[in-house]
């Protein structure tokens, strides 16, 4: 979709529809007045037979309405004046894209009245907000089927701001329309059935990416060199599967200085079986989305070669799949990973930990200024956060607060967990360093506390995102979160 920001509504739109605000009180404000006056009175006259509503995210379409010149006219309610709230603003955006997505309008003109702020500086927030929100809702998933070519017919948008807003308007729907590609890109992996999306395709996507721009470089390591560098505990994952794993670095440098980067790791098991530790048969299939984490690390990593920000960020994503098979590992093993430290491993099924304790040691080369993990890790996590909320842990509170505000701002939600050390023992093993599972109390918290006797060597934070990653039942479908609050966090930095 086009995207344009303009001072003024064009003059002769085509197969269009017109998106206005309708606040609470006796008084139209904005662009609504001037509608209403240009039309005869239209919208006091649907006021007043209860059609229109100020509520937020209630929608009435008219068509053909006098002295409008798109074909037709969507009145969004935004309830009181200069005081909705981001939450509001967010649910007005879906409203309004679920409506136009529903009629025939190929292009949408879109008043970002400012009525709609708090105060002026939020325009920008609510430009790239709405960018994100209309880009995501043309989503289709068409890579499977021939029959589902796509459906959604909205072409172009273009956002009517005010003039001292337009420039900062501009740039944000280009940030947020960039997001939405990033998302749209990690749904499309996550959503790809897992006998094609396997290891080696999503190295292949790396080497796709890094063709797009000479800032971005793809190095991916196979497991003969994982051998070499002694990641026994990533390797006794993949041993049991036919595919080859893989640890898939992408080095963007868009500083041009050499900064110290922000790293961005993504549990990427592309099918995760349990293992000898196998898992129930019922939605099994479900965990082709055990690669949820690198699908955002993708998403993320395709927004910055979109937007090619001052910073220097590398992704890395950690591929391998967990299969059952004679020479997988057996409950009870013990491997001894790239820090030297050893694992028992009491289940098999506890496996993103072990393919990411090895990536964590690996990424202390590139000397980060922060990494961030990002897995499907645990079912306790869904427990404890539901499908709404990313669990945070982290060894710098600082580093916490700051992805917890990445989340409000995005609206891509996360909550912090503690990782505190009164938890570690749950990790003791009779027969090696640690075991890989920490028994059923606090079993989002363990699995961070099992990572982070691998992050010692800098400021670190892992995001379990085992229950916002996708949706099941009817909707079943990879979300592409937590991509909106990685690149809030990427951008800051920039
Ligand atoms: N990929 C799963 C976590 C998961 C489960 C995500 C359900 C979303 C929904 C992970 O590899 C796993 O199997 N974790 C185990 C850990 C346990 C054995 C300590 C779990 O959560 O049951
Ligand atoms: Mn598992
Ligand atoms: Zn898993």
């Amino acid at each position: 979709m086009d995207i344009k920001v303009t001072e003024s509504a064009p003059a002769k739109p085509s197969n269009a529809c017109l998106v206005i605000p309708l606040h609470a009180g006796k008084k139209l404000h904005g662009t609504a007045a001037d509608v209403n006056k240009r039309s005869g009175n239209a919208l006091t006259r649907a006021l007043k037979r209860g059609d229109a509503s100020s509520d937020a995210g209630k929608t009435l379409m008219l068509h053909e309405v006098d002295g409008v010149n798109a074909e037709r006219l969507l009145v969004v309610g935004a309830g009181e004046a200069n005081k909705m709230g981001r939450a509001d603003f967010r649910r007005y955006c879906t409203a309004l894209a679920d409506s136009v997505n529903q009629c025939g309008a190929t292009a949408i003109v879109v008043q970002l009245d400012s009525s709609l702020f708090v105060v002026d500086e939020e325009a920008a927030w609510h430009a790239q907000t709405l960018a994100i929100v209309l880009v995501e809702s043309q989503y289709e998933f068409t890579l499977h089927s021939k029959q589902k070519t796509s459906a959604k017919r909205l072409k172009k948008c273009t956002l009517v701001v005010d003039k001292k807003q337009a420039r900062a308007c501009t740039a944000a729907a280009k940030t947020g329309q960039a997001i939405a590609n990033g998302q749209a890109y990690a749904r499309d992996l996550g959503n790809l059935a897992p006998n094609i999306c396997t290891p080696t395709y999503l190295a292949k996507q790396a080497q796709a990416l890094a063709k797009s721009t000479p800032k971005l470089t793809a190095k991916i390591l196979t497991e003969a060199q994982m051998e070499k560098l002694g990641m026994g505990a990533f390797l006794s994952v993949s041993r049991g599967s036919r595919q080859e794993g893989r640890l898939i670095c992408m080095e963007y440098r868009g500083s041009g200085k050499k900064t110290k980067p922000t790293v961005l790791l993504g549990k990427g098991v592309t099918f995760d079986t349990g293992g000898i530790s196998i898992k129930p048969s019922a939605s099994m299939d479900e965990m082709k989305f055990d690669m949820c984490g690198a699908a955002s690390v993708f998403g993320a990593m395709r927004a910055i070669t979109e937007l090619l920000p001052k910073c220097d960020v590398v992704g890395v994503v950690a591929a391998a799949e967990n299969m059952p098979d004679g020479d997988a590992s057996r409950p009870g093993d013990v491997v001894t990973t790239m820090s030297g430290q050893t694992v028992e491993i009491l289940n098999t099924d506890a496996e993103g930990r072990l393919v990411l304790c090895d990536s964590l040691t690996y990424v202390e080369r590139y000397k980060p200024a922060a990494v961030i993990d990002v897995a499907t890790l645990t079912g306790a996590c869904v427990v404890a956060l539901g499908k709404v909320t990313t669990a945070i842990m982290s060894n710098d509170d600082n580093l916490a607060d700051t992805l917890y505000k990445a989340g409000q701002t995005t609206g891509d939600l996360a909550w912090q967990l503690p990782l505190w050390d009164e938890y570690q023992s749950q990790l003791d093993s009779n027969f090696a360093d640690m075991g890989n599972i920490g028994g059923s109390p606090a079993g989002a918290i363990t699995a961070g506390c099992f990572l982070s006797r691998f992050a010692k060597a800098y400021k670190w934070a892992h995001l379990d995102i085992a229950g916002v990653a996708w949706k099941s039942g009817g909707e079943k479908g990879a979300t592409g979160r937590p991509v909106p609050l990685l690149m809030e966090y990427v951008l800051n930095n920039a």
